[in-house]
């Protein structure tokens, strides 16, 4: 998942280094800090909030922590649950704040799976449902309409981890399931989204909102070292981070002022170029006897193998292919898949393994869809 920053990113972010502000207090980063609640309230109306309550973080592992945390102090001793296919920090997370965690089965789309869901539902007493909306190594979407219904009769919390998949809220080309989803994220409690994958920006800004402001009190601490000139909100106040770079929120604030987060606009445009890209990668995979495909993808995330009969043998051609694309220099990602959820693409599969080695490319940037002609010239050469 490595996407440029944006140049315009870059030189704000090197600019603001001459001073090395701190998010923290407003006494560290006094500018800095009102762009950071800029972008982030910018951010929250592209999910439909007028008011939240949120902050730029390190990234999406720190933003999910501090979700999870928030959801265990308001239900604590109860369970919180994602999809088999839901990003591996949630169970870290969970032992981190010791909150009880278990995985939910996951549909022959990789999407979590709502029965699956009910029946838990029923007999245990579940606090949070995790939503991916855009799962790491599928680009899945959860059915957030689905969970959103059981929540009205269960009354969990709904934390939707769109890390890598928030943006896409704004392009207009995905399939029915996918945009429904997109189009109640606004009625989930948290939501974390990772401006450092899909939003153009350095590494270290992820962003983590809360639907009810409200939830600031859970934050409330004592810091008798760093609130000195100002009454009004300190993003420290309300984050776990102490010390947090005011860079970048001045490098988001400049790219989002360059490319606001608006539906058709250049940004949105670039992220619909993304998903054509993945969805032509896709139909040549598929019509092409060489290659086996998983799902269609959902995002710009395409999951494929090289054909074979065996899962044992699709693993290591899948090694084999990875190693001999990078030689010329296509450089693809390896991502293992439980043989439950393959076996339903791949009938005629043979599975000697419980999982196997699949190939993985994130379509991530735009030019990924004026490349594609070479980047399928260079896998039709290392195809068997
Ligand atoms: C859906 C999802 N959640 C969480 C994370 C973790 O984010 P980070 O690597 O920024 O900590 C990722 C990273 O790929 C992700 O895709």
């Amino acid at each position: 998942m490595l996407k440029p920053p944006h140049p315009i990113a870059r030189l704000a972010y090197a600019l603001s280094m001459w001073i090395n502000p701190n998010n923290h207090a407003l006494d560290g980063g006094r500018a800095s800090s009102a762009m950071e609640k800029e972008c982030v309230a910018d951010i929250a109306r592209m999910f439909g909030w007028d008011t939240h309550l949120g902050h730029l973080c390190g990234g999406g592992t720190m933003a999910n922590l501090e979700a999870l945390w928030v959801a265990g102090r308001l239900r604590p001793g109860e369970r919180v649950v994602a999809s088999s296919q839901a990003h591996y920090t949630h169970s870290r997370i969970s032992e981190v704040l010791q909150l009880d965690f278990d995985s939910v089965a996951v549909d022959e789309r990789g999407r979590m799976d709502t029965e699956a869901l009910e029946s838990r539902l029923k007999s245990e007493n579940i606090a949070t449902v995790v939503a991916s909306l855009g799962a790491t190594g599928t680009g899945a979407v959860d059915p957030l309409p689905a969970i959103l219904e059981l929540q009205k009769v269960h009354g969990f919390r709904v934390h939707v981890d769109a890390a890598y998949g928030g943006y896409f809220r704004l392009v207009d080309n995905l399939d029915a399931d996918a945009r429904a989803a997109f189009a109640r994220i606004g009625e989930a409690d948290s939501i974390v989204i990772d401006p450092h994958k899909h939003g153009l920006q350095p590494y270290g800004c992820g962003c983590l909102l809360f639907r009810d402001p409200s939830v600031g009190s859970i934050y409330k601490h004592d810091s008798p070292y760093t609130y000195f000139s100002s009454d009004a909100l300190h993003l420290g106040e309300i984050s776990l981070e102490c010390s947090r770079a005011g860079a970048s929120a001045v490098a988001l604030w400049a790219t989002m002022r360059m490319l606001p987060l608006e539906p058709g606009g250049a940004f949105a445009r670039d992220l619909t170029a993304c998903r054509e890209a993945a969805l032509d990668l896709y139909a040549r995979l598929d019509d092409d006897t060489r290659f086996l495909t998983v799902m269609r993808p959902e995002l710009d995330i395409v999951v494929w193998a090289p054909a074979g009969t065996r899962a044992s043998d699709i693993s290591t051609r899948s090694a084999r292919m990875f190693d001999e694309a990078a030689r010329a220099h296509l450089h693809l990602a390896l991502a293992k898949f439980p043989a439950t959820l393959l076996a339903r693409h791949w009938p005629q599969v043979e599975f000697d393994q419980d999982s196997v080695t699949c190939l993985r490319s994130c379509l991530m940037k735009p030019e990924h869809a004026q490349w594609l002609e070479r980047i399928w010239e260079i896998l039709d050469q290392v195809a068997d």
